[in-house]
């Protein structure tokens, strides 16, 4: 695992064994890939992790960045990183890049980063401002809408129409920023509707980035994305994490049970208070997820010692808000207490590397060293996720050895059995096959 403390992007240094095509590339016969996944999955059984291949073959990783990221809603970024016409963040996934962009009437655009002359990469930066996109080989210039406005010795009968920049779909919700890069995108309608409703009182868009970290996890994205969606693990992982959250210490059936009651009695204040507190967990046919639930009690955020690390978001009535998790597949981990949000972003970079960029987010007038010290309000977050990149990464250990075979997930892991049927129906377009089989000891929550 590498990390770098940082305010954007690292520079990734990705093994050229590894290097992934674009929207349009085919490393390999399409057909003949699928055709090698729909072997390995016939004997595979619903509620067991996937075969070795799914986790360790670049031509499968190749066909989930095609499948599953260029067609998918990805997490880019917030509002508060792009405040002014002009500012930009940069974002490249697999073989593409895109250029996130505020526009003179104040919209955020999402545009390929290709320019349309010869096709030279445009902005190589990871951030900062500019007033017009200008490509550095031969200086075709465009607006900030992605319009091109200036192109040298082109001839008096050059017609610039139809050569703006490629532009990607782009959904701003609660002030976090997502793009699809291969349309049409999925319907992002009750995402929105769930979001807000749990989000409205929190202000996010009034909050802006304080600090970011990355990190190159060696794992396979979907070993990532299945640590997230189970808290099986907290409680022999997690010291800090579930000296905070009510539920991820429990084990016992009597623990479990406090932790509900808990979780009951707050939902009732919470209610009382203005909240609306439907939990929206991961159904049949969606890929996302937004809850609220449960601090211990005396813990009214995720710090060590409980107490607030900065000063309250939006319009929160209490302290004493819980938290909000959220997930969003493939590419989103979040999570909001009444002082501060975190956001995971994963990027896979290789068949055995993800990028994990984690940012946290204060209330915009929130002064360092004044209102929050970034040692204190990352503490927690910051101890998790890098003990869960270990996990990971031993997972992936374990997964590309000869002896590795699917195992079943537990009852508690009903989230991974949730993401891997919505990875197996968006990679080969059927759930995860077959049915469960007869000592399965996974069922839904
Ligand atoms: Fe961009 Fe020539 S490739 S101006
Ligand atoms: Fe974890």
């Amino acid at each position: 695992m590498y990390s770098v403390d940082c305010s954007g992007c690292p520079i990734v240094e990705v093994p050229q064994r590894s290097r992934v095509s674009g929207l349009n590339g085919v490393a390999k016969s399409e057909s003949a890939i699928l055709t090698r996944i729909a072997a390995l999955l016939v004997p595979h059984p619903r509620g067991y992790t996937l075969p070795q291949a799914l986790y360790c073959d670049p031509d499968i990783f190749e066909l989930d960045l095609r499948r599953i990221f260029y067609r998918n809603w990805l997490f880019v970024g917030h509002i508060s990183q792009i405040p002014r016409a002009g500012d930009f963040i940069t974002y490249e996934i697999g073989g593409e890049s895109l250029v996130l962009l505020r526009t003179r009437a104040g919209s955020i655009r999402a545009l390929f980063n290709v320019c349309r002359h010869r096709g030279a990469r445009i902005c190589n930066h990871p951030a900062g401002h500019m007033s017009a996109l200008v490509c550095p080989y031969h200086q075709w210039t465009y607006d900030l809408d992605g319009t091109l406005v200036a192109a040298r010795n082109c001839g008096a009968d050059f017609d610039a129409n139809g050569c703006s920049l490629a532009p990607a779909s782009v959904r701003v919700t609660e002030g976090f920023i997502f793009v699809c890069l291969d349309g049409p995108p999925p319907d992002f309608t009750v995402v929105e509707q769930d979001l807000h409703q749990h989000l409205t009182l929190h202000e996010l868009e009034g909050v802006r980035v304080c600090h970011t970290r990355s990190y190159l996890v060696r794992a396979n994205w979907k070993l990532l994305d299945e640590n997230a969606r189970e808290c099986f693990h907290c409680a022999g992982s997690h010291p800090e994490y579930c000296g905070a959250v009510m539920s991820a210490g429990a084990t016992t059936p009597r623990e479990v049970e406090l932790a509900a009651h808990i979780q009951a009695e707050k939902e009732a204040e919470w209610r009382f208070l203005g909240f609306d507190v439907r939990q929206k967990p991961f159904a049949p046919g969606t890929f996302h997820s937004v809850s609220r639930y449960a601090l211990r009690p005396g813990v009214v955020t995720e710090s060590l010692d409980g107490q607030p690390v900065a000063p309250r978001l939006g319009g929160l009535p209490t302290l004493d808000a819980g938290v909000v998790g959220i997930g969003i597949y493939p590419s989103l981990l979040a999570e909001t207490c009444s002082d501060y949000a975190v956001t995971l972003r994963f990027t896979p970079r290789a068949v055995d590397i993800t990028e994990v960029e984690m940012a946290w987010l204060v209330r915009s007038d929130a002064k360092e060293h004044e209102d929050y010290e970034i040692d204190r309000l990352t503490a927690v977050w910051r101890a998790t996720a890098e003990q869960d990149w270990k996990l990971c990464e031993l997972n992936q250990l374990g997964v590309r050895s000869t002896r590795y075979r699917p195992g079943p997930y537990a009852s508690n892991e009903w989230g991974c059995r949730h993401f891997i049927d919505w990875y197996l129906e968006e990679l080969v377009g059927r759930p995860s096959l077959t049915a469960s089989p007869s000592r399965s000891i996974a069922r839904e929550p």
